[in-house]
């Protein structure tokens, strides 16, 4: 699976940053903490499979590292501008990005590149079960919700899948293979896991009171469609991503065991949308910056679907 570079812009509301999720604000919250975690999250992965570009020797797999670097450069792009929207409607999201720079720059300094490598995967695992969550029921997780942020989360959710056995197999190609490395790997995914929820528990809850402290208290029914969005047994998040999650630990694993490249196909039609949606918003004279897909040099990254490059 060869990940592509899309560029591209979304039309996001600014006065729907609080409550673009259709389960209301605390489903929201749920979502911008995530968010708030892509930009130093995804630097951090970009920069420790770049750290073993050089003994890559697979050409694939090289053109599958640009790509990856590619995609998580845009998803980076993308949320700064979603997170800046939160930091304007009174929530602390610049310093909760902060924070999350300040404890990946410590991981950087303190951690042996394999270690940090081993902390992508575990994150490109949850990224893909996140992902495949999002995307697995027709989007019934999302669906309803405001177009441009719905339209910006199934696009991440798409490249998440279309990239996520890229670190895996560049761990795979430089980290000598037998037990130190299933150790290695399986740890990591233990510490990385309870990590990762500490700091979305805590983020969520920071930006739940904020609200609260700037736009008044969330209603009782929101509250009750979060917890059954995570905890639901037929199709909360947690029980959804459990299976996939414990696959992790089975010696052999790979990200592509769980075969969901199907969910694929719907990336054209996505782009279709999302199209019509900066259309819609740019006619509204909508208050934000709508690019509408600006050209990037075409050159270097031929354009996968001509909506990613339409410069109308
Ligand atoms: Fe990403
Ligand atoms: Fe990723």
């Amino acid at each position: 699976m060869m990940p592509i570079r899309r560029d591209i812009r979304f039309a996001l509301p600014p006065d729907r940053a609080c409550d673009w999720h259709v389960k209301g604000v605390p489903v929201t919250h749920f979502m911008n903490a995530l968010s708030l975690l892509f930009p130093a999250g995804e630097r951090f992965f970009m920069d420790s499979v770049r750290h073993y570009r050089d003994r890559i020797t697979d050409p694939d797999l090289k053109k599958q590292v640009m790509g990856f670097i590619g995609q998580e450069a845009m998803h980076t792009r993308e949320h700064v501008e979603y997170n800046d929207l939160l930091q304007a409607a009174g929530l602390p999201a610049h310093k909760l990005d902060k924070r999350l720079w300040a404890i990946l720059n410590v991981q950087r300094k303190i951690l042996p590149p394999s270690i940090q490598l081993a902390i992508t995967i575990a994150l490109e695992h949850y990224t893909a079960m996140l992902a495949d969550t999002l995307l697995s029921d027709t989007g019934q997780r999302i669906d309803g919700s405001v177009d441009g942020y719905t339209q910006m989360w199934l696009w991440h959710a798409l490249e998440e899948t279309e990239h996520k056995s890229v670190s895996y197999d560049v761990w795979n190609a430089v980290i000598k293979p037998g037990p130190k490395r299933y150790l290695m790997r399986t740890g990591t995914m233990l510490l990385t896991t309870l990590l990762f929820w500490l700091i979305v528990f805590d983020y969520h809850v920071r930006l739940m009171f904020a609200h609260r402290r700037r736009h008044g208290r969330w209603k009782f029914g929101g509250m009750w469609n979060l917890v059954k969005f995570l905890y639901s047994p037929r199709d909360g998040v947690f029980p959804n991503i459990a299976k996939e999650w414990l696959s992790f630990f089975r010696p052999g694993f790979h990200p592509w065991d769980h075969d969901n490249r199907a969910v694929l196909g719907r990336i054209d039609g996505l782009l279709a949308k999302i199209d019509a949606t900066n259309v819609r918003y740019a006619a509204q004279a909508a208050p934000r910056r709508v690019p509408l897909h600006p050209a990037a040099s075409p050159a270097a990254n031929p354009p996968a679907h001509p909506a990613a490059h339409s410069t109308t």
